[in-house]
């Protein structure tokens, strides 16, 4: 596969809108720990639609008859996004999805196949030749039962670059008008990833008509990177888990890439559909209904996303909150950022934290309370508000609400 040089096609990304498809409840549900009962998906699909993404996988329909009639009812009974189910390159596969997503107003069929050497060799004990024969006949079978066929070369960040040309060439010949790359084992690093998609989409005949997914994971740490990677080689479309959940280390986090999008628009220029204020309400209830709680310091939706603990940065987030924040809480639907009292706090904060909890201290009492708050905040990892109060009590200050 050859990169592309500057201003050949597919060396320019195009303009516009970057969709976003979300496999919470596929790729998300299939890991360790995170199944959902078919009214929790359909809860989880409502919750999805209110964020707006554009595409919802709902399921792997043919892996049991409980999956396929969860991805019916949320095909049914969940307006706005397309509703879509996962298919291997099996006519058994593509009927079990088109049964269950026919009756959404918009629906589409996601075929996939492995095409490492390692996938086809080992996983499927095939070779080349007959990858590319069996994506022909998924593909064509996919389209002559829907409009819309996704076509998935698992694994393509490992392939052999010119295979995977050739296997995306036959998938968009029989009529694949979106063309996923997934780095199954998120093994690319993103300079690679991004030469990966810009090389389809200048390789492959007919990849004007046809819309350029990515999908990463996140075994490096890189699936944020990478897909922003894809994003600006030109793909449109991501795909994606809220929280990041997901096979082993998870998918690339869909709060991250949309941030991402958002914050640096004036450095990538791309729109979105969705409604980030939906999105801690959505990461907080997929948390709940999966009973795994979201690490604290996970980015935009992690508990300590908005807290500022140590002095240095509560002195400037007071002066202005954009010191030490790129994101506004309520932007995506977080409680208001917090000065959260610890021993690395600073004055300033303590004297903040008392103004909102009604004391108003002295200057006269402040060294007196300030000496007593460290004792305090030395043997507790944080100092609440009632631990506030009879700390001032104890130095003799005004209690709340009785201004001296
Ligand atoms: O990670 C992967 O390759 C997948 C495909 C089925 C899209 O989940
Ligand atoms: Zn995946």
């Amino acid at each position: 596969m050859k990169v592309p040089e500057a201003g050949a096609p597919g060396a320019v990304a195009p303009p516009g809108v970057v969709q976003f498809f979300d496999t919470t409840l596929r790729d998300g549900e299939q890991s360790p720990g995170f199944s959902l009962s078919p009214a929790a998906k359909l809860q989880v699909a409502r919750q999805l639609a209110r964020l707006r993404v554009d595409v919802i996988e709902a399921g792997f329909p043919a892996s049991s008859p409980g999956d396929l009639e969860a991805v019916r009812t949320i095909a049914r009974q969940v307006e706005g996004p397309a509703i879509t189910g996962l298919a291997r390159a099996v006519r058994g596969d593509i009927e079990a999805v088109h049964r269950a997503v026919r009756d959404a107003p918009r629906h589409l069929i996601h075929v996939f196949i492995g095409v490492s050497d390692v996938h086809i060799t080992q996983k499927l004990g095939l070779d080349r030749a007959e990858v590319l024969r069996r994506t022909t006949e998924a593909v064509a079978f996919a389209r002559s039962l829907c409009e819309t066929v996704q076509f998935s070369p698992e694994d393509a960040g490992r392939a052999d670059p010119d295979y995977l040309l050739e296997v995306v060439q036959v998938a968009v010949d029989q009529g694949a008008s979106v063309i996923n790359l997934p780095d199954t084992t998120g093994y690319c690093l993103p300079e690679e990833f991004s030469a990966l998609v810009a090389g389809v989409r200048s390789q492959v005949r007919g990849m004007d008509r046809v819309l350029v997914s990515v999908h990463c994971h996140d075994d490096l740490g890189l699936a944020t990177a990478n897909s922003l990677a894809g994003i600006a080689a030109g793909a449109r479309r991501v795909e994606g888990c809220i929280n990041g959940i997901g096979e082993r280390a998870g998918n690339a986090a869909l709060e991250e890439v949309l941030m991402a999008l958002r914050v640096r628009r004036p450095a990538l220029g791309l729109e979105d559909h969705l409604d980030a204020r939906e999105l801690v309400p959505t990461s907080r209830l997929i948390s709940e209904l999966t009973g795994t709680p979201v690490p604290p310091n996970k980015p935009v939706v992690g508990g300590n996303a908005f807290s500022h603990a140590s002095g240095v940065h509560q002195h400037g987030v007071l002066k202005d909150r954009r010191t030490y924040e790129i994101i506004s809480a309520e932007d995506v639907g977080a409680d208001p950022s917090q000065i959260v009292l610890t021993a690395r706090s600073g004055r300033h904060a303590l004297v903040h934290r008392l103004q909102l909890i009604g004391v108003e201290l002295p200057q006269a009492a402040l060294p007196a309370v300030w000496e007593r708050f460290l004792e305090v905040a030395d043997g507790s990892k944080q100092v609440e508000d009632e631990a506030l109060i009879r700390i001032v009590g104890e130095v003799g200050g005004p209690q709340p609400g009785k201004v001296p």
